[in-house]
């Protein structure tokens, strides 16, 4: 009897002490904010994707030099550029916390000709693991300094943070190639997407079985549209692409298709964005999709803010997907939310 009153005023004292813990503070995805790394430093990776990997989430971008300048080699739009300094990688657990993993592909300081000399132009890096190599497979966007050559580069690693060794670029499929994303489906099958024929159609091309070159099977699509920055996901058997308009580094009017297979015939469903400043997709620009680990319908769109007459300080833009029926989601302007909150089903 005196062990089981014992033991009941011990689970009630057990009881009273958990509930007087102190709830771990919300943390909190704040829109346009310049968003710092563990070290307090502002996070230098534009144009990124995100890949998870056992456990933690890689963040690769275009790490912009302090430099901008306006080209003005190149009259015809307003070419402003950047020194060029490889691609950085990120790693978080959690999406709110980011610890700089270094620079995954570095630049080429010495030859003026290699595609990653910082006077080149690198842009809009994705990686993904091939499971069957065992390699981290990174492609980006590779250009001349008056964005002529139009190219794609590719470069491996054995571990997600680097170093990645370059292995040089191509023209896929002998057609241009600039703003590009990467996907990998379910089955392993990994396709490149990228603006070609001078930005006007998206070529959607599939990758060899070690992600490595373009077995040559690819389609055109969204013929003459010009159609930009390409971020691709999954939800249940439907594939959705989200892009942008054709105006630099100004901001346009967001679009998002649907279709069947990748390989497939798109739908073109209209703008995605909803409430404030929503027809310029909130001053941003697609980069990416993440799908959240062990979360069925928890996706972030991620967005570029770009300042153009500086853009190292470019900002990033991420907003939680609603799906409001299998082909359509609405993805709303909100300043700052929480992960948490922003997925719990209840
Ligand atoms: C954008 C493109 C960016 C960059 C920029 C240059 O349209 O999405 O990645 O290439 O043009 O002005």
């Amino acid at each position: 009897m005196r062990n089981q009153i014992f033991f009941i005023l011990l689970l009630g004292l057990f009881v009273v002490s958990c509930k007087n813990q102190p709830k771990p503070e919300p943390q909190y995805i704040v829109s346009g904010e310049k968003w710092l790394d563990t070290e307090g430093n502002a996070i230098n990776a534009h144009g990124g994707g995100i890949l998870f990997h056992e456990g933690t989430y890689y963040w690769y971008g275009e790490f912009k030099g302090d430099s901008t300048y306006w080209n003005p080699k190149v009259p015809s739009w307003e070419c402003y550029r950047t020194e060029t300094g490889g691609v950085s990688c990120y790693s978080s657990k959690d999406l709110y916390n980011w610890t700089f993993e270094g620079i995954a592909l570095k630049p080429n300081l010495n030859d003026t000709l290699s595609d990653l000399h910082p006077s080149h132009v690198l842009e809009r890096p994705k990686v993904i693991y091939n499971d069957q190599t065992k390699k981290f497979v990174m492609w980006l966007h590779v250009d001349s300094h008056d964005y002529a050559k139009a190219a794609a580069g590719v470069a491996v690693s054995d571990t997600p943070n680097g170093e990645f060794q370059y292995l040089g670029s191509m023209r896929p499929n002998d057609a241009m190639s600039r703003d590009m994303t990467l996907f990998k489906d379910d089955d392993g099958t990994a396709y490149h997407v990228y603006s070609s024929e001078e930005n006007r159609t998206l070529y959607i091309s599939e990758l060899t079985d070690d992600y490595l070159n373009h077995t040559g099977n690819f389609t055109r699509n969204f013929i003459d549209q010009s159609r930009e920055a390409p971020a691709v996901f999954k939800r249940n058997n439907k594939y959705f692409i989200l892009s942008s308009g054709c105006t630099a580094w100004d901001p346009n009017q967001a679009e998002y298709a649907v279709a069947d297979a990748m390989l497939g015939e798109w739908t073109v469903m209209g703008n995605p964005c909803s409430g404030k400043d929503a027809d310029i997709t909130f001053y941003g620009q697609s980069t990416h999709v993440l799908p959240i680990q062990g979360q069925p319908d928890a996706y972030v769109a991620m967005f570029d803010q770009w300042k153009k007459t500086d853009l190292i300080d470019s900002r990033y833009i991420w907003l939680p997907i609603k799906f409001t029926s299998d082909t359509t989601i609405d993805i709303a302007w909100n300043e700052k939310w929480n992960i948490e909150e922003a997925f719990n089903k209840e």
